[in-house]
């Protein structure tokens, strides 16, 4: 049984790759797996476009974007401290391109209206964020015809079904010292996205399963698309 904390859950995550691999990722993956499916270009044409992560973790993905794609640049926002120092510590040589950023996901949006041209988020604060207050943090954020991509959990690692309502689950964690924690996952169905993105003001929303991850763990990665309307559309 996991225990209420304000730990930082994500200090063990991506901790072994960060002391051995400092490089700048050559490829952008949307999956779980990280090793296939669609690349950068489900963002649209990035040069010159003000780009935001979400839930950035060690910002590889930001720093892929940010070498390879000729941004104005590209805010890696995570609220993890642990994640931030890693990040840190990985890329800070590419700032003022890159940028990290220590926040909540949803407070460095309501503190940003209008500044983004794309907003992502790669298994980050999309899956572990409420959607009824981040999709719409994102869609004030953005500017007319700005996009939002995530991607996330098509169904529960393991294989149950995802949620049919905006529910979320409490999933096993561990706190920096070991001790078994829960953190809340919002792992939903296609139709729950679509009416959430609609509610938040979103159109042309899109969703597809574009690759199933293989392995024990049977995860499948949900991309998911929106545009928020009303001006020149990035890419
Ligand atoms: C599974 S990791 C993914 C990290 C990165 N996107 C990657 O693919 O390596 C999830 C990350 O989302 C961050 N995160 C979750 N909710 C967040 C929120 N509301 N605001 C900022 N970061 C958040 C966590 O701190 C964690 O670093």
């Amino acid at each position: 049984m996991g225990r209420v904390t304000t730990e930082d859950l994500w200090y063990h995550y991506g901790r072994t790759r960060a002391a051995r691999d400092r490089s700048v990722p050559a490829c952008f993956h949307w999956t779980w797996s990280q090793d296939g499916g669609p690349g950068p270009e489900i963002l649209g044409n990035l040069t010159g476009r003000v780009v935001g992560d979400l839930g950035s973790g060690t910002a590889r993905h930001a720093a892929h974007l940010a070498t390879h794609h000729s941004p104005a640049r590209v805010v890696a926002v995570d609220a993890s401290p642990a994640q931030q120092a890693m990040a840190l510590d990985l890329f800070r040589h590419l700032t003022p391109r890159l940028r990290i950023v220590p926040s909540d996901a949803v407070a460095h949006l309501r503190s940003a209206t209008g500044t983004y041209d794309v907003l992502y988020s790669v298994f980050g604060a999309a899956d572990f964020t409420d959607p009824r207050e981040l999709l719409p943090a994102a869609f004030a954020a953005l500017r007319p015809g700005g996009r939002l991509v995530f991607s996330t959990l098509a169904h529960y690692l393991g294989g149950a079904p995802a949620q049919h309502d905006a529910v979320h689950a409490d999933i096993p964690a561990k706190t920096p010292d070991g001790e078994a924690a829960t953190m809340r996952r919002w792992v939903l169905q296609e139709h729950v996205w679509t009416k959430l993105l609609g509610e938040a003001g979103f159109t042309e929303i899109g969703t597809g399963i574009p690759f199933v991850d293989g392995g024990s763990r049977a995860a499948s990665t949900l991309l998911v698309k929106a545009i928020r309307d009303g001006g020149t559309r990035t890419g």
